[in-house]
This record gives C-alpha cells, structure tokens and sequence, in this order.
C-alpha cells in the first residue's frame, strides 16, 4: 500500500492541505458512489481542518460522518470526541442527525458498546461478519507514544483482527476503537501529526523497521498521507 509523507510549516498549512484532501475525496465519492463516508478522529489536530470543514457548502445529505474512536463518556463531558466534533464541525452544517454515526457510550459494559458500533457499520455498509468495509477517508492523529485511534502501545487492542472495533484502554480507563484491519481498509488514510513533541515517535513510526507494539501507528499501512509539521521532522521552519 502506498504511504506519501508531506512536510509542512505548521497546523495552518497541514489544515489547508487536509482540507484540499477532503474535498478532493468528497467529490470523487459522491461522484462515485453518490455518498462520501469520513471517519474522525478527536485530539487537538483536526480543530481547524473540522473548523473549515464548517464553512463548506457541501450537499451535507450524502456525507456520513463516523468516529475512529471515543473516550468511554457521555457526549456532554468535555473529553468526547463526538462532543468536540459536533461543537466546531457538525453543529454547524446541515448534515441530518441519521448520518451521523457515533460511537454508542451508554451501555455498563464497552465490550457491548463495542459490539454495537460493529453491527451499526455493517449494517450501513451491507456487509456480512468478517468482511471490513472500505471507508472513503479515514481522519487519524498521532500521540506522542505513537499511538494512533485508542491503539495504545502495549495494549490486547493492537491485536485485533477479526473485528471492526474492539475496547482500547489508556491508563486503566476504557476506550472504544476501530480495530487496525478496518482502518487499513480505507480508500484513504490521512495522518495529521504536529509538534516537536511528537517527532521521536514520528522518526519511528516511519523508520523501515521497528517495533509495532511500542510504536502502533506503524500498523497502520493501508493508503497512508501524512501531513506532517516540520517541527514533528525535526526541522526548522522554512
Ligand atoms: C483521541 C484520538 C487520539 C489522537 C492522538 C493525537 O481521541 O484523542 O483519536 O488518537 O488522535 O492522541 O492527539 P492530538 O491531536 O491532540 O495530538
């Protein structure tokens, strides 16, 4: 699979071009398929991509928005990506409440949740057990671990391989997750990594070899764009 690395001055710049990414794939699914499927990601990185995307006069009737993962809280707490996606993205165009697929977080058990969200995207997609449908533009960031979605280093999540989402885990707290098949399985994978905080992690992350349970992002090798900062490569700015 293909995996393209761009390098730019900072989040603005990487906004800009995940924009001009998103458009790109909007119109080529709708063209297509007639509906444009995007999966989000939560993390400060997609703030001013979500605050653009606001702003656009898409036929938001053929846009599907899902989540790649969620923190295991209501949507009123300050943590939900759901929350901070509707708050500076959703709330604001006319996308009907039916396309906007987010990850159950009500039931006592998140394996349930989990199991949920699973059958809500077969559903949508048509799709038997087992098989992984094909996205049209996957949204991810990075941590500064390397994780990537709630695929934390060292985790039972990491090696998930026959469902579509599965219970991630961060520091004892539960997390829902798209597992790494599923992610991988989308027409476009699209990374937005910024901060100097998170360029050793990166340098590992893109090194040919190296260790993908320290480092999960590395499983992550469908169609890959990463837009990347300089100061995430380690570079000055231009
Ligand atoms: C989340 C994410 C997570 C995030 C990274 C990067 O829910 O927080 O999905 O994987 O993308 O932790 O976060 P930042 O963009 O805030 O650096």
């Amino acid at each position: 699979m293909a995996r393209q690395v761009e390098i730019w001055n900072d989040r603005a710049e990487i906004a800009s071009r995940a924009l001009l990414l998103c458009q790109l794939a909007y119109k080529e699914a709708i063209a297509k398929n007639e509906r444009f499927t995007i999966v989000a990601t939560g993390g400060n990185s997609p703030r001013i991509l979500y605050e653009l995307l606001a702003t656009k006069d898409w036929d938001w009737s053929k846009v599907h928005v899902f989540w790649g993962d969620e923190r295991y809280v209501p949507i009123t707490d300050p943590l939900s990506n759901e929350g901070m996606t509707r708050a500076i993205w959703l709330d604001r165009v006319a996308i009907p409440e039916v396309n906007i697929h987010a990850i159950p977080t009500n039931s006592d058990d998140p394996a349930i949740a989990a199991a949920q969200y699973e059958q809500h995207i077969q559903e949508f997609f048509g799709t038997a057990a087992g098989e992984f449908p094909e996205f049209d533009l996957f949204l991810l960031g990075m941590g500064d671990d390397g994780h990537t979605a709630s695929l934390f280093p060292h985790t039972n999540a990491l090696k998930v391989s026959d469902r579509l989402v599965t219970v991630g885990e961060k520091d004892g707290q539960h997390r829902i997750t798209m597992t790494v098949p599923l992610i991988n399985q989308a027409k476009e994978i699209l990374f937005m990594i910024e901060g100097a905080a998170k360029a050793k992690a990166l340098k590992a992350v893109l090194a040919p070899k190296g260790d993908i349970n320290q480092y999960p992002s590395r499983l992550i090798t469908g169609n890959t764009i990463w837009l990347c900062d300089r100061a995430a490569m380690n570079q000055k700015k231009s």
